[in-house]
């Protein structure tokens, strides 16, 4: 059994038809959204619209896609300039949602497992197992004595998640985790937009795979910077260089 993965598309329609045309050749029995469909981009209902028409697909929620069905800005305080500016562009990607969608992706599960056959399960979750990923997450630099403490009690020998926006297949003990983030804007260095293919081979064996499409990306960079969205220029440094945009406030 053949799965597709991606994930944290945050509202930009161009590198999600990128990521689409790849995962579309690749005739895979299942596709699997990996959550943070809205924010940090100017397109939230068109984004949900085209994951909604997707054929034998299966989407996770995302902490920043609750932040908007939940109406984070009105029960917390923005702990930081950072936070204030993400609570205004939630309230806003809120009102360019209708009823219905909003309905949508507040009953998206927080995760899903897939067992291709009995005893072998492949696990997926946006943050970590346990937290969603506003407070906690599974940044490449851990050590894997760290790693093992943020997925004890996970008994999938495989699992996959998005949020740390710089993609990577990692094998801790016997227990391989795939990061598959992100479509919108990568963190790591490299802006092309990613996802993960992740193959059942039969007898517990499984193959897994980190893939970059290519994606010119001046125009939407452009199209962020003139956009709705307060600081868009802030989104378009994001798309155009691979990196986010403040340094002294890296989100993990
Ligand atoms: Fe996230």
């Amino acid at each position: 059994m053949k799965f597709v993965l991606y994930s944290d598309i945050h509202a930009q329609m161009p590198q999600l038809e990128a990521v689409q045309a790849a995962v579309d050749a690749e005739k895979a029995d299942k596709e699997v959204v990996i959550g943070d469909l809205l924010m940090l981009g100017p397109s939230p209902s068109e984004v949900v619209d085209n994951i909604r028409s997707r054929p034998n697909t299966d989407v996770v929620v995302g902490n920043l896609d609750l932040w908007v069905t939940q109406k984070r800005w009105e029960t917390h305080e923005p702990r930081s300039p950072h936070q204030a500016w993400m609570f205004n562009m939630a309230k806003q990607t809120r009102e360019m949602l209708s009823e219905d969608q909003l309905d949508w992706i507040s009953k998206l599960p927080f995760s899903i497992t897939y067992s291709p056959e009995m005893g072998h399960d492949f696990f997926i979750f946006h943050g970590t197992p346990y937290d969603i990923g506003d407070d906690d997450a599974l940044p490449r630099r851990l050590t894997d004595d760290e790693v093992k403490e943020k997925i004890k009690g996970v008994t999938a020998k495989i699992m996959a998640h998005g949020h740390i926006h710089g993609p990577y297949v990692r094998e801790v003990g016997d227990q391989t985790i795939v990061c598959v983030a992100a479509v919108g804007m990568q963190w790591d260095g490299d802006p092309r937009p990613s996802y993960g293919v992740v193959e059942y081979l039969g007898n517990g064996e499984w193959r897994s795979e980190i893939k970059h499409v290519e994606f010119d990306c001046e125009e939407q960079a452009t199209y962020n910077e003139n956009c709705w969205i307060e600081h868009g220029d802030r989104i378009a440094g994001m798309i155009r260089t691979g990196y986010f945009w403040n340094p002294d406030h890296m989100p993990h």
